[in-house]
């Protein structure tokens, strides 16, 4: 499986997410800063990953205390760093809670007992993650029948998590069951994470895969090149409504035009109970030059007005299914969200 972000002996090894595909390098981080950093600037991208970066990051910065230091308050700080850094990723914050959770069950023990169970939860949040994803495979391979050709936006991949992926997870799983699947990308401008990630990933595997650039994507519907859509998600909303890379809630408009099932596929720590609607999802803004300049060239006047929201939220009726690791939901979702996060499968 390809390398996403890895614990190696008092650092944290993440693939360079924007070199590729041209360059395969990798960034080490060994304290919380530089993860928040890597974060920010998008070497490791894509929800759960974000939260399996953050958890490390806040395990490393627990690692370098010592016994002179304010635990609580330092704890605060590494944990204020590390949310600061992508507000719609729902993940990110159910990472930090977790963290938040075992720092305090542990705090009352030696600091080097205290740095180990923090090490270990982080390492729990990744191999969990991984197999979550192969669980919502399952359940999202029943989702697609043999011959389809499914169009996906953005990189919810092995890239985008700790491994396997969620839309590309589903991907995976209907081809390793001997599926024949064509894949659709969308090339995901700005940061082109079709283009560059979703591609990269899918030829590595040998799943048939054709690049297209967003605006195309009705055109190949409305000739019926399409079969079906399966997304990713940043944050859902209690009733179902989806913040995810910005982009999709065009292409959930134009399969509802069309007539095709358009499929969201997310762990269930993606579901930000809390919120009762989209209208609620924080949607990160980010830098205008992402918009204005591909590598060194200038592709706009240098100094024209930009607008970079990086997510969009789909609303729930536009959504045909939720595909989670502990089952498929299906609208209403106000109910079959709570079903699903009661019923563990
Ligand atoms: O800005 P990004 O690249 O972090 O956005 C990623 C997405 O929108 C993904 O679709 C989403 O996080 C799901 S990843 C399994």
């Amino acid at each position: 499986m390809l390398p996403t972000i890895k614990w190696d002996n008092g650092k944290i090894i993440m693939v360079d997410q924007r070199k590729l595909p041209g360059e395969e390098v990798y960034v080490e981080c060994t304290d919380h800063n530089q993860v928040a950093e890597a974060i920010e600037t998008m070497v490791i991208r894509g929800a759960p990953a974000i939260g399996v970066a953050a958890a490390y990051g806040v395990a490393l910065g627990i690692m370098g205390l010592d016994e002179k230091d304010n635990l609580e308050e330092r704890f605060d700080q590494i944990y204020r760093r590390l949310e600061r850094t992508r507000p719609t990723a729902r993940n990110l914050f159910w990472a930090l809670e977790r963290m938040k959770r075992a720092f305090f069950r542990e705090r009352d023990r030696d600091l080097k007992k205290l740095q180990k169970a923090m090490l270990q939860e982080a390492l729990d949040i990744e191999m969990e993650d991984v197999e979550t994803n192969r669980r919502i495979g399952k359940w999202g391979r029943t989702l697609v029948k043999d011959d389809q050709t499914i169009l996906t936006h953005c990189n919810a991949g092995t890239l985008a998590t700790a491994g396997y992926g969620t839309a590309l997870g589903v991907i995976r799983a209907a081809f390793e069951e001997g599926k024949k699947i064509q894949v659709y990308a969308d090339e995901t401008r700005p940061f082109l994470q079709g283009a560059r990630l979703t591609c990269w990933e899918l030829e590595k595997d040998s799943i048939p895969v054709v690049l297209i650039a967003d605006n195309m994507a009705g055109y190949l519907m409305k000739k019926g090149e399409v079969s079906l859509v399966i997304t990713g998600a940043d944050r859902i909303a209690q009733n179902g409504d989806t913040a995810n890379k910005i982009g999709t809630y065009t292409v959930a408009v134009l399969a509802r035009e069309h007539n095709l099932p358009f499929y969201v596929a997310a762990p269930m720590s993606t579901i930000d109970f809390t919120l009762r609607d989209g209208n609620q999802i924080p949607i990160e803004e980010r830098d205008p030059d992402e918009l204005k300049w591909i590598g060194d060239v200038c592709l706009s006047p240098s100094r024209i007005e930009v607008r970079n929201p990086a997510f969009d939220v789909t609303p729930a009726e536009y959504i045909t299914a939720i595909i989670t690791e502990n089952g498929i939901a299906r609208p209403p979702f106000q109910k079959s969200l709570q079903e699903l996060r009661k019923n563990k499968a």
